[in-house]
């Protein structure tokens, strides 16, 4: 129940009404009786700033950001974690209040530690060959942490080379300046290349928006005979869960990653800073599912 008490927890986006985010995280927070509360908050480009300060000011204790104020918010925090810097981009708000030193505000990414831990449920990265399709935003997030998670090698594949390419290069830099012994081989391919990469590769990830709703029918990235059944297949889409690409996976006997898992373990992450207790992963992901199930009649 809703009381004098209750600390608030959000979400801020321009649109938002479409979030899952409020479903699995109320549903978090009412599993361990926690006496939070999580709300949507519509917030457009203009007002960002003012939207913080505002949060601030009412005493919020946590925000997740989406699209599309991920770069623009590092702009009005106090503090960005080193991996978020890199990736140039924040989901998570932790806002803490302390009576000598004021409020305090930073910021984290866990998207790509999301798309990492949904990976781990199934293997660990470990000296894997890791192939991602796509070189966009999702892309750059999850290329970054798989990167900096002692994989074998990376290869990123996209329809435009020469954003692979720039990413590659981008990670590289960045890593080396943290870490002088960094030396991961990480090779950026046209699409020509992917069979081949597939191939060799240990994981897949596509990060294209392919096989989306509504465009369901679309032809994927991969067709079932260029994989192999040692493979995992992550298709970072979600709506729908059985996309195309996952489709293929399933025939060529591959190991499958839905879109959804990556969606789960980045709120997992932030229930997790912001409350610095375990979340309830069950009862997320059952509310999760629950929406899900709701919208796509499955
Ligand atoms: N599961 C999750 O939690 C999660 C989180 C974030 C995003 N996502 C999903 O990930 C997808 C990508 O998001 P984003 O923010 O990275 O988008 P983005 O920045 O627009 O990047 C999209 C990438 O996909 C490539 N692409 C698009 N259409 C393509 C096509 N028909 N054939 C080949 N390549 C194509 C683009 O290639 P070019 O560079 O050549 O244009 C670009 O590299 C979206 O569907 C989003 O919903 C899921």
């Amino acid at each position: 129940m809703v009381d004098g008490k209750t600390k608030i927890l959000g979400v801020i986006g321009d649109p938002i009404e479409h979030t899952f985010s409020p479903a699995m995280q109320n549903a978090g927070l009412e599993a361990l009786n926690l006496n939070y509360i999580y709300l949507p908050f519509h917030v457009k480009s203009d007002n960002l700033n003012s939207a913080i300060e505002g949060a601030k000011t009412l005493g919020i204790r946590g925000l997740n950001v989406t699209i599309p104020h991920k770069r623009e918010v590092i702009t009005c925090l106090d503090e960005v974690d080193p991996i978020a810097n890199m990736i140039g981009a924040v989901n998570t708000i932790k806002f803490d209040y302390d009576e000598n030193e004021g409020i305090s505000t930073k910021g984290y990414n866990t998207d790509a530690y999301g798309c990492l831990r949904a990976i781990e449920e199934k293997a660990s990265v470990k000296d894997k060959k890791i192939t991602i399709v796509g070189a966009g935003g999702a892309s750059r997030a999850i290329a970054f942490q798989m990167a900096s998670s002692d994989i074998g090698e990376l290869s990123i594949l996209n329809r435009n080379f020469n954003k692979a390419e720039s990413l590659a290069n981008d990670i590289k830099s960045n890593l080396k300046q943290l870490n002088d012994n960094f030396n991961l081989n990480i090779n950026a391919y046209d699409m020509d290349s992917l069979k081949r990469e597939i191939q060799e590769s240990e994981i897949l990830i596509d990060t294209t928006p392919i096989g989306m709703y509504p465009n369901i029918n679309d032809k994927p990235i991969a067709s079932a005979d260029m994989m192999h059944d040692d493979l995992i297949v992550n298709d970072i889409v979600y709506t729908p869960m059985e996309t195309s690409l996952i489709k293929e996976a399933k025939k060529a006997n591959a190991e499958v990653v839905y879109g959804y898992k990556m969606l789960l373990y980045q709120g997992i992450r932030s229930f997790e800073i912001w409350l610095g207790e375990e979340a309830p992963v069950k009862e997320m992901e059952n509310a999760l599912l629950k929406v899900f199930r709701h919208l796509n009649g499955f």
